[in-house]
């Protein structure tokens, strides 16, 4: 509405009056609503002073770096440098079974990723990029600091549990944070208005450790990846299929670390077992489990078990958030 675009004008203003002719942006995208409506509004503001990057670190959906970089490419001309890092980030994590030991991983290599994508903006600038853009939202902006009585404005520390994870203390980085006073739908709307397609404006969001977080133990056995990739694509386009996927706050494939006995074909088998998960929520912090019809279940079931090698088996997760957490790790 009219309301939304005021608030982009004058985020567009601060941003002008901020950032200097000399100064450089950087900003890490992660295929999210947030950091793509962020870097959305900075570009519009500042053009092609802004630099953003999108790690590849092995653990992404199928095809989620062609479908991410083509709607920043193709949709919003974002100036977006894709880096392939999943031999790297894979090698890293080889062997590696504790969740938080994985998570920590995750982390640390994109710190030494964005680390060299800064410095190499160093290089060509002849001088330091000096703002990052963040897409950080007013829930977040509370949870780290309750709100110091009148105004909304106020400094805050990076939330831990982010997408981003922390950044290179020596960076000395400026935030940029246009989205810190608004809440989701607001940003949906001013998404829309900077012509941001609505299916993307619309997507589930999806955790920053990635596919690492749905194979419990070690993200590199078997073809644990691989088979994630295309149950989730099967679920997730079964889904969309149904007309259901606005309906559903996530929706994903599990790996199971354990084989089972089938029977496919004539031939016995001894292969993987699968769970699915769907949960409705508000805002992640607590989740119901979500009801499929029967005849939608066994229709993915069965095309799992029928196009996916390696599978077997498939599960449902009904358990519903507390006790459980929406991901399985
Ligand atoms: P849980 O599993 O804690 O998840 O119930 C709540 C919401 O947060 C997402 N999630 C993460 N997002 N980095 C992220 O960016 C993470 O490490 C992470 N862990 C969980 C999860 O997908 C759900 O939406």
């Amino acid at each position: 509405g009219w309301k939304m675009k005021d608030v982009m004008e004058e985020e567009i203003k601060v941003i002008r009056s901020m950032v200097g002719p000399q100064d450089h942006v950087i900003c890490a995208l992660s295929g999210g609503v947030d950091s793509t409506v962020a870097a959305t509004l900075v570009h519009k503001a500042i053009g092609d002073r802004l630099h953003c990057v999108f790690v590849d670190n092995g653990l992404l959906r199928y095809k989620e770096q062609e479908r991410v970089m083509e709607t920043f490419e193709r949709d919003l001309h974002l100036p977006v440098t894709c880096v392939d890092a999943s031999v790297q980030f894979l090698s890293e994590l080889k062997g590696v079974t504790d969740p938080e030991k994985k998570r920590k991983i995750i982390g640390k290599e994109f710190i030494v990723i964005f680390d060299a994508f800064a410095n190499g903006l160093q290089k060509k600038f002849g001088r330091k990029p000096t703002y990052l853009v963040q897409g950080t939202l007013y829930p977040d902006v509370i949870e780290s600091c309750p709100p110091p009585g009148s105004g909304r404005t106020h400094s805050h520390t990076i939330k831990s549990h982010h997408n981003v994870g922390g950044l290179p203390k020596d960076m000395k980085l400026k935030l940029i944070e246009p989205l810190k006073l608004l809440f989701k739908d607001e940003v949906r709307e001013l998404g829309k208005i900077l012509d941001v397609p609505v299916s993307f404006l619309k997507r589930h969001p999806f955790p920053g450790p990635g596919l690492a977080v749905r194979i419990p133990g070690d993200v590199t056995q078997g073809n644990a990846l691989d088979i994630l990739r295309q149950v989730d694509e099967i679920f997730i386009q079964a889904i969309k299929d149904a007309g259901i996927y606005d309906e559903i706050w996530q929706a994903f494939a599990v790996f199971l670390p354990v084989k089972t006995t089938g029977v496919q074909g004539d031939q016995r088998t001894h292969s993987n077992a699968v769970a699915l998960r769907a949960v409705t929520s508000q805002d992640g912090m607590t989740a119901d489990w979500y009801y499929f019809e029967h005849k939608f279940l066994d229709d993915v079931s069965r095309k799992i078990c029928n196009s996916v090698r390696g599978v077997n088996r498939v599960c449902l997760d009904i358990t519903s958030k507390p006790p459980s957490t929406i991901e399985w790790e």
